[in-house]
């Protein structure tokens, strides 16, 4: 049976925020009803279970077929089985588990080899946003002192922002065309002696688009400039998408352009994996050898970290491995195909639609609309209201169509949508 998207779902994003505004999103309640306490004595744990199950009814589920608008998705049952049986493990003390130390060694090299380079090292990070910082965090320690400007497109995802702020850079943002890719004339121009790293997106977070990456790659070698590829959401798509029957000319992202040196790709948005799991992976090990971190006190014994956290979930290495075993490129080829068909499907039917428009012709499965006669912003308002939670970026509403979605979702929205438009 679907989940439908029931009167709690919408309660969940459109109601009023009483307090801690900081982590919910606009329109959320938190009831105070009792101030929390810590309990003297424990209760049943099927209590408890009972209590947080009831606490967290109003949470919406992909289940449902009511989050269009995630980058992350149900997990693979399989992924989160694998993830559940390893949960004591530590990846940053690998000493103490030197096995799981190789598979996460060796899941690298998996991942490296469907970008084109499996002599490659890096890391099963918590998302991300880990990534992009450690990969600009690497290129900062490899320029040095006298080049603080970062290259990248205004399209980029806020993690280069927190990095900035965090490592104290300058980010020089280029605008996008009407296709959402860097303008690559001035990109070009935006390079100077204070530059220390370049950008490009391979699947930006608004409307899923690819820069004109060959042309950067040959920027950054002209210049010897450090490159990163933020591939977190079209890594596991781009690679797919030819054999999945979707030829796209802007697929070149990886370690083929000679001037990539570092990538991130996350398996818990179209990798199918639970969360945590993004992954930074490097060209060289004298890359990778910029940001690492000497830890001599550890119960394993003495390890070199290369991440931002120290402890890390093995469970995630474990997963990852598993289902990149588990789903292979056919695997992972029908995952793409069934989402891109989704993405086509509903923009034909969005285009029979008066009143709303999509952005651009979508390259991945991320697709971008935009009503005419209200602002995205009372669009998506009235959308919630209606239980469906999309984002909201300047000038449109993002759709993903991620695993968990199903054409019979999607035709429900459809209704949905059609009636919000004429209103
Ligand atoms: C292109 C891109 N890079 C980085 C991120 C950050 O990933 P995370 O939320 O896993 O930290 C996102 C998230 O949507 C993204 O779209």
């Amino acid at each position: 049976m679907p989940e439908r998207c029931g009167r709690g779902a919408s309660q969940a994003i459109h109601t009023r925020i009483i307090e801690i505004e900081y982590v919910l999103p606009k329109g959320c309640l938190v009831l105070k009803k009792n101030d929390p306490q810590f309990p003297s004595s424990g209760k049943s744990v099927d209590q408890v279970r009972n209590d947080l199950n009831r606490i967290l009814e109003r949470d919406l589920t992909f289940g449902s077929g009511c989050i269009l608008g995630s980058m992350c998705s149900k997990p693979d049952s399989f992924g989160a089985r694998i993830f559940s049986e390893q949960l004591e493990k530590n990846i940053g003390d690998p000493g103490l588990h030197p096995a799981l130390a190789e598979l996460e060694y060796n899941t690298i090299r998996t991942i490296g080899d469907l970008l084109h380079h499996r002599d490659c090292v890096g890391a099963v990070v918590s998302g991300g946003t880990e990534a992009n910082l450690l990969a600009l965090w690497t290129a900062k320690n490899r320029a040095g002192k006298s080049r603080r400007e970062v290259v990248l497109p205004a399209t980029a995802h806020f993690s280069f922002d927190k990095a900035a702020s965090l490592m104290d850079i300058d980010l020089v943002k280029i605008p996008v065309d009407r296709e959402n890719r860097v303008c690559i004339d001035q990109y070009r121009q935006a390079v100077c002696p204070r530059t220390m790293a370049l950008v490009g997106i391979a699947g930006t977070t608004g409307l899923g688009a690819v820069d004109p990456l060959s042309s950067i790659s040959e920027l950054a070698m002209k210049h010897e400039l450090y490159l990163h590829i933020d591939a977190a959401f079209g890594g596991f798509v781009l690679p797919f998408l030819e054999s999945a029957g979707y030829p796209c000319d802007q697929s070149d992202f990886d370690f083929q352009l000679p001037g990539v040196d570092s990538i991130t790709i996350d398996p818990h948005k179209m990798g199918r994996a639970p969360i945590p799991a993004g992954c930074i992976i490097y060209r060289s090990d004298a890359i990778a050898g910029h940001s690492t971190t000497d830890v001599t006190y550890l119960a394993g014994g003495y390890t070199r970290q290369r991440t931002i956290i120290g402890t890390r979930s093995g469970a995630s290495v474990a997963a990852v491995w598993s289902l990149i075993q588990s789903l292979g490129i056919e695997g992972y080829t029908d995952i793409v195909k069934r989402c891109m068909y989704m993405t086509h499907w509903l923009k034909d039917r969005i285009a029979e639609i008066e009143g709303i428009e999509t952005v651009i012709e979508p390259v991945i499965n991320v697709l971008g609309i935009k009503p005419t006669g209200m602002t995205p912003e009372r669009l998506a308002e009235k959308l919630r209201n209606r239980g469906y939670a999309l984002s909201l970026f300047p000038g449109f509403l993002r759709i993903t169509l991620m695993p968990h979605l199903s054409i019979v979702n999607l035709s429900r929205f459809l209704h949905v949508l059609e009636e919000e438009a004429a209103k």
